[in-house]
């Protein structure tokens, strides 16, 4: 969660929800924007739209549970025809950073899959490089090999701690993660073929060339980027 505004995230979230036709496929992404997404396809399945939704992270099961959406496991798919997820950061090529709620491994399963994979946010994400600190998921025994690979590459990690319990996050899947300082990331491809190529990570939240479309909801519409 950066510095927009409820009204910004909704207006983004539902303009994307109007896109799921009767029939499809959805991925459900994580975080505080999609989740005005699954709020939107849960009041659409109400009045009888027909979905069923691949969540993205326990946390948008279980709100698509509450919403009354239909469910199924990501490998239990074969086609997703739209995914809507949010980023922490997006640039004008629609290259994103994720993992802010340590979702991401899922989430790119998920949203790699999808026809078409739609990102909704406000317009504090948007930047013209990318430069968040960008998380790994490692295996717990690849922290600090991981870590040394991140120096290496001139990048600064540190394991994510939790915030009400003495120790790290851990995520859906067992796992830890590092969010890695980089500075500005001139070359996000290249960064990200490092980082997949390092062992023991499990999924970096670099998001290159997945998106198709962003919609970042400001105060009065929704700008659309592809
Ligand atoms: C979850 O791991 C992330 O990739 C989220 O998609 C991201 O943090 C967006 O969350 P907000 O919409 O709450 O900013």
């Amino acid at each position: 969660t950066t510095g927009g505004t409820d009204d910004q995230k909704r207006r983004a979230a539902e303009r994307a929800a109007d896109l799921v036709e009767t029939g499809a496929t959805v991925g459900l992404g994580t975080g505080s924007t999609a989740a005005f997404a699954i709020r939107a396809l849960g009041r659409a399945v109400e009045d009888g739209l027909d979905i069923r939704g691949v969540p993205t992270s326990f946390a948008s099961r279980e709100l698509a549970r509450e919403e009354g959406i239909p469910l199924v496991a990501v490998d239990e798919v074969e086609t997703i025809d739209v995914a809507i997820d949010g980023a922490d950061q997006l640039d004008g090529d629609l290259n994103l950073i994720k993992g802010g709620g340590a979702a991401h491994a899922r989430e790119k399963i998920v949203d790699a899959m999808a026809d078409r994979f739609v990102v909704v946010a406000d317009p504090s994400k948007v930047t013209e490089t990318l430069e968040r600190a960008v998380p790994l998921e490692v295996l717990p025994d690849a922290r600090t090999a991981a870590a040394a690979r991140v120096s290496e590459l001139d990048g600064e990690a540190t394991l994510r701690r939790a915030e009400r319990k003495d120790g790290p996050v851990v995520t859906d899947n067992g796992n830890l993660v590092l969010d890695c300082e980089f500075g500005q990331i001139s070359d996000p491809e290249s960064l990200a073929a490092d980082l997949s190529a390092t062992p023991g990570v499990v999924e970096h939240g670099l998001f290159v060339g997945l998106a198709d479309e962003a919609y970042i909801g400001t105060d009065d519409g929704v700008d659309v980027q592809s």
